[in-house]
């Protein structure tokens, strides 16, 4: 469950302004469930959770668990929505130190999503040594950043292992039929998971793009899907009392056009920084385009209290805030008293960091509010699978409808593909003159 608080909204919107949203929100949800869709098709995450192959999970795991047991590191190489989701998870899941903690499932690099070659090469440094096993992901096949950093990982692998052995170290996953990713990987005999063609990038975390890397750490992809089955049932609802996805995504559009054009989402926990890179891309891609959009921005409080909490206070008054807090802490860490008291915190002995930590939030809030900042806050029970499951559903079907809200089409990225062919264009890449 996700509970949807309007208390840090009072005063800044009325009933009737959003009572006038209500039209355009039906319209987006009919749009979004239309059989005959007028934009790009490719709304396959809908109903992804509950119509997942039972086979295909079975084969996720199987392969998971021979990556545990045979490599120390998981490299996976991807880009955009083709690596956000499964890092995302995995920061949510278990921590942003997850590679240092003392464990017995791989650790996990991130690359392929910029050309660096100082990031590329520390990643390469820290592999020499180690059992490596690679997840290239593109789903076009054809994305640089990825393609040119699998070439340089495949020749390590290559080099340790042996071609052949290295085979069995190498998953694809792309589009089922076409790509040459693909075409590389049936040629080589690499072990291949399907991205399906109804589904995005950005939308793609519930597919093996998340949940491979997921069964690989030990998650649970199972409550993961379940967690995302109960919010798409939750979802199709109209009554906005009954529907907190569709709440929240009248809300920020109705926020938006009050002239607030930055929504801030922040959390207190660091484990949600990764989740917010995720959340930023998703809206961000999906929104931004024909002149329009709200632009994602994200902050992890306390820390950015000290760094942007100045700003959102009493600069340039164009911001909105989407907090997300976590109600269970699993640590009951607690402050323990002082004899000697010489830091003066004697007063907040036998309380848990936790407690302090739900004091900042409840501060800040009061703070942000009385200086103009609307907030919408967001909770959620605990950072376990079926709860990462049910708020990435939630994300992601707001996203859709309030792109509809907005007048925008939520699957298509024109401006990222211009990029990319005006790239292999400076490149020189044949074709692309
Ligand atoms: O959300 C999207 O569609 C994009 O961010 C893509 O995921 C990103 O551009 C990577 O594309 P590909 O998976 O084809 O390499």
């Amino acid at each position: 469950m996700i509970n949807l608080s309007t208390k840090y909204l009072q005063g800044f919107l009325t009933d009737n302004e959003v009572k006038e949203y209500e039209n355009k929100l039906i319209q987006a949800h009919k749009v979004l469930h239309d059989k005959n869709y007028p934009g790009t098709d490719l709304r396959g995450w809908m109903d992804l959770p509950v119509n997942y192959s039972e086979e295909e999970l079975h084969y996720i795991e199987v392969e998971a668990e021979k990556v545990r047991n045979n490599s120390e590191i998981l490299v996976i190489i991807g880009i955009g929505g083709s690596y956000l989701g499964a890092r995302a998870a995995i920061e949510f899941l278990k921590s942003c130190n997850y590679n240092y903690l003392d464990k017995k499932t791989p650790s996990v690099f991130f690359i392929g999503n910029n050309m660096s070659s100082a990031a590329v090469s520390e990643v390469l440094e820290i592999c020499k040594y180690k059992d490596v096993t690679l997840n290239v992901v593109s789903k076009s096949g054809t994305t640089l950043e990825c393609m040119v950093t699998f070439r340089l990982f495949k020749k390590l692998l290559e080099e340790k292992y042996g071609k052949d052995k290295a085979k069995e170290r190498i998953y694809c996953i792309t589009d089922p039929s076409k790509g040459l990713l693909r075409e590389i990987a049936l040629k080589e005999g690499y072990k291949i998971f399907n991205i399906p063609p109804s589904i995005g990038g950005r939308y793609s975390v519930l597919t093996s793009v998340g949940l491979f890397p997921l069964s690989v750490i030990g998650g649970d992809i199972h409550a993961l899907l379940q967690g995302a089955a109960d919010a798409r049932s939750r979802f199709l609802n109209l009554d906005l009392a009954e529907n907190e996805c569709y709440k929240y995504a009248l809300l920020r559009n109705v926020i938006y056009n009050k002239g607030k054009f930055i929504e801030i989402i922040g959390g207190y926990e660091p484990r949600l920084d990764c989740f917010f890179e995720w959340w930023k891309q998703l809206f961000g891609e999906s929104e931004g385009k024909d002149g329009k959009g709200i632009f994602p921005a994200s902050v992890i409080f306390s820390t950015d209290l000290h760094s942007m909490g100045q700003f959102i206070q009493e600069g340039n008054p164009i911001f909105f805030e989407t907090i997300l807090t976590i109600k269970k802490d699993p640590y009951n860490l607690i402050i323990p008293y002082d004899e000697s008291n010489e830091d003066k915190l004697n007063y907040l002995s036998d309380k848990t960091l936790e407690f302090v930590n739900r004091q900042a939030f409840r501060a800040a809030a009061f703070a942000h509010f009385n200086s103009g900042t609307p907030i919408i806050h967001l909770e959620i029970d605990s950072t376990d699978e079926y709860n990462l499951g049910y708020l990435m559903y939630f994300f992601e079907k707001s996203c859709a409808i309030s792109s509809h809200i907005l007048g925008v089409d939520p699957f298509n990225q024109p401006g990222v593909e211009a990029y990319k062919n005006k790239m292999f264009s400076l490149l020189n890449r044949p074709g692309y003159q």
